[in-house]
């Protein structure tokens, strides 16, 4: 972790919680993370529950995103979520591209770079997934992927529209597992994301882009895994669902 990024941990509640579970949640870590002001601290509950989540939360600390968006603003597209509609609801960022959106939603590099373009139109700061399955990593082909992912995802944008953007590494055999990268693994793809970039937008970006590491984020791995220059903060799955533990986390 470097200075002067600032750490932002994020956690992304996916399909879990009713809405009152989720304002209960969110109550309670507002008050478990109170005084935080050297990290960000960001939940993404439910599309259903963001609104009683921003009640509890409204004036703290506590940052609230959408888990995904759709790239037309509005418009007859049953079931769909925009991005203007997520400002409304209080959102200040949006996970895009999750690999769960990807297996299950067959979300693809394409959609994923209209889904980023919409939330920066909508002043939504994107919060963009990427990440190598086993079978790839198995093959060596780490980081063909990420920079396809990354090539594909920011097509067609200046550094000046991705100023503000976040990317999540998460390695797919990582997620959910319990099987965590080491430190090493992670600050390896962190720093050829981070060459990526520099490539493509130049140093000074690349230097303020924040990279968060994904996958089996726990209370006992968090501290080892920020502890490496290229690391900038998580995305937190399972062990964001308990207000306790997810505060211990945020404050590693
Ligand atoms: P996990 O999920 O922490 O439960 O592995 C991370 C994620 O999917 O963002």
């Amino acid at each position: 972790m470097e200075q002067n990024r600032k750490p932002l941990i994020a956690g992304n509640w996916k399909m879990f919680k009713t809405c009152s579970e989720a304002a209960d949640t969110a109550e309670k870590l507002v008050k478990l993370t109170a005084g935080v002001n050297d990290r960000e601290v960001l939940i993404a509950p439910t599309f259903t529950a963001l609104s009683d989540v921003r009640n509890v939360i409204k004036g703290s600390h506590v940052l609230l995103g959408g888990q995904n968006l759709f790239w037309e603003n509005e418009g007859a597209y049953t079931g769909e979520i925009s991005g203007q509609m997520l400002v409304s609801a209080g959102c200040s960022h949006v996970i895009i591209g999750h690999s769960e959106r990807r297996q299950y939603f067959f979300e693809t590099d394409e959609t994923v770079n209209k889904k980023i373009k919409a939330a920066i139109q909508s002043k939504l700061i994107p919060i963009f997934c990427i990440g190598e399955s086993e079978k790839e990593r198995e093959s060596k082909n780490t980081f063909s992927v990420l920079d396809k992912q990354v090539s594909k995802g920011l097509k067609d944008f200046s550094s000046d529209d991705v100023k503000e953007l976040v990317i999540a590494y998460e390695p797919v055999w990582a997620i959910g597992t319990g099987k965590t990268a080491t430190s090493a693994q992670a600050q390896e793809a962190h720093l050829f994301i981070r060459s990526l970039i520099e490539k493509k937008f130049g140093k000074m970006l690349a230097k303020s882009l924040r990279i968060l590491y994904g996958g089996s984020v726990k209370q006992n791995n968090i501290a080892e895994l920020m502890s490496m220059p290229d690391v900038d903060g998580a995305l937190v799955g399972g062990a964001s669902l308990d207000a306790e533990t997810y505060a211990k986390i945020v404050h590693f």
